[in-house]
């Protein structure tokens, strides 16, 4: 007996002495280190990019290098042939992002994916040809090394060339992963060749060369944006494109120009936000979602509960009516940002909270405040050992794009045209809607959800966090925020937790296989709530910065295989 009860007083020791960060969920420890961080879908750019940091480069020179090597390493998402955005501190203090996403061709059309009877046609804005966007992802990271870099775009871009040109070994889970998409690739010979061993699929431990991405690689360290855009795989990209059906023209390459834009910013909890702009919709959700949610004061035990779920949800749904209706390129559509991101907005949505499921049919997009306003994927967040912080996100859309390979150039074309709304409502291939505000026009940029995200806390990096993902991206990079800020989870722990959906169309939510106890979803379903398909919510990759000590700490996504390496 007397055993039992100091047992028991064992135990409330420990649970008192334990906060939320020990108890909630059970998750490894992060990466620690004190000088600088990479953290990557592949274990192999991570450490491209951490040797650049060793030789004194800074975050925007181990960016860039990642990013080249992601596209040897990591083609299922990493890419040349794609686009993507990038959110940059510097240790002055000044924040900015980078917009490389692609660009739909001058001869796109408004109706280019419906069929004759007026359908919306998804095998021509998700497969071939038609689907490619013009890739921006070269001139973005150029551009972005040669104003906020320190380093040689020949040093920063050899890694990648090595990679490509020696081979490196392939893991268990990338040989799978061609394996699986062989059927797609055996439609384009190109393809087909570079993704088996002369024609037999590869395996774990098998050597990957790459000798066309290489000799492609080389060219743009020689001649800088002009060895892509312009001559030999300019011209056979387009060759490529022409003989499929497609629109991109040697034109569309030349014009093509990435643009640094002003990041949308907001406050949560005294912990700023920065995050990418429009044409991301991105930084505007994520801002938006956490003006509501700051409404709310969450206690520890409340998380995984019906009532977080249902507070997180109805927020979502909110927010992706409001995203449905205002997004897109900010170059061709006047988007109310300001309006969306004010406190004083968030206030009107979090009264219209209940404390059961509005349907999604009673959900519409709200009335921001009028202001004058002036406007598959991975993620890889750096920190460097001078305060630098870089956040990007790139993609190729789906998994291996458009399963294009350019022949002769080695590298994968994008199908980011999907990303556009192809006829008003009209769900794309992440069940997203859209209306006039990202119809297709030539040269526009189609909508997209990627959120590379920096937090701050008194100006400086707190957290670098991202994620792939597709419509689900916005709601994981706020769960992990929210875990930090809210729950005191470590990077790990804010990582690993389970996470949830809700996009207000299709009315249910979406949960993580082992996620969401039964009892809880029952609590849910009383309440209104129905729920989705089961699936793996992201890969978030995210960095931690302890302000007081300095410390870095860094986790990879166990849902997939990269790493935190540091130093
Ligand atoms: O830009 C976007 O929002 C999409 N093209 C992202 C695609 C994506 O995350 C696919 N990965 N699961």
């Amino acid at each position: 007996m007397l055993r039992l009860i100091s047992f028991r007083i064992f135990l409330i020791i420990i649970f008192v002495n334990l906060n939320i960060a020990s108890v909630l969920p059970a998750s490894k420890k992060p990466v620690h280190a004190k000088n600088g961080m990479v953290v990557s879908a592949s274990k192999i750019a991570s450490q491209v990019g951490v040797d650049i940091l060793k030789q004194g480069g800074n975050a925007v020179d181990a960016a860039v290098a990642v990013g080249f090597a992601l596209a040897v390493t990591y083609p299922y998402a990493g890419n040349i042939g794609g686009g993507g955005f990038m959110v940059i501190h510097l240790r002055n203090g000044e924040n900015t992002t980078i917009d490389y996403r692609e660009k739909a061709p001058l001869k796109a059309f408004r109706d280019m994916f419906l069929d004759k009877h007026g359908n919306f046609d998804p095998s021509l804005s998700q497969q071939g040809a038609t689907s490619a966007g013009v890739p921006g992802s070269v001139a973005g990271m150029l551009y972005t090394l040669n104003k906020y870099g320190t380093m040689k775009l020949s040093q920063v871009i050899q890694p990648a060339i090595d990679l490509a040109k020696n081979g490196f070994t392939l893991d268990y889970n990338t040989a799978e992963s061609f394996k699986e998409y062989l059927k797609d690739f055996e439609k384009y010979p190109a393809s087909y060749k570079k993704f088996t061993d002369n024609g037999k699929p590869y395996k774990a431990g098998d050597i990957f060369k790459q000798p066309n991405l290489a000799k492609t690689l080389e060219l743009i360290k020689e001649k800088g944006r002009d060895g892509f855009y312009k001559g030999r795989i300019a011209e056979l990209l387009v060759k490529e494109i022409k003989s499929l059906g497609g629109y991109i023209s040697t034109g569309d390459l030349e014009k093509y120009q990435p643009v640094e834009r002003k990041p949308v910013t907001g406050s949560y909890r005294g912990y700023e936000i920065v995050s990418m702009p429009p044409p991301s919709s991105g930084g505007i959700a994520l801002v938006e979602l956490l003006n509501i949610l700051e409404n709310y004061h969450f206690k520890n035990d409340e998380w995984g509960s019906s009532m977080y779920i249902h507070k997180l949800a109805e927020a979502m749904k909110y927010v992706y009516a409001d995203r449905t209706i205002y997004l897109g390129d900010p170059d061709f559509y006047p988007v109310p940002e300001k309006g969306l991101i004010s406190k004083e907005y968030a206030k009107t949505i979090f009264e219209k909270i209940k404390d059961y499921a509005v349907p999604a049919r009673d959900i519409s997009a709200g009335k921001p405040v009028k202001y004058q306003e002036s406007s598959e994927t991975t993620h890889y967040s750096i920190y460097d050992k001078y305060g630098n912080a870089v956040s990007t996100t790139t993609t190729l859309n789906s998994a291996y794009g458009s399963k294009i390979v350019v022949p002769g150039a080695g590298f994968l074309l994008n199908n980011e045209m999907d990303d556009f709304s192809a006829k008003p409502g009209v769900p794309n291939q992440f069940g997203l809607r859209g209306s006039e505000a990202n119809s297709i026009a030539p040269q526009k940029r189609m909508l997209s959800s990627m959120t590379p995200t920096i937090v701050l806390k008194d100006g400086r990096p707190y957290i670098i966090i991202g994620s792939p993902g597709g419509s689900t991206i916005i709601t994981v990079v706020l769960q992990v925020i929210l875990n930090c800020i809210d729950f005191n989870m470590n990077i790990r722990q804010a990582i690993d937790a389970p996470r949830i959906h809700d996009q207000w169309l299709p009315d249910e939510i979406y949960t993580e296989k082992f996620g969401v106890p039964l009892d809880v979803k029952e609590n849910l379903e009383k309440m209104g709530y129905k729920f989705g398909e089961t699936r793996s919510l992201g890969l978030a990759e995210g960095i931690m910065i302890d302000n007081k000590s300095g410390e870095i700490f860094g986790a990879s996504d166990p849902r997939g295989s990269g790493a935190a390496i540091g130093y």
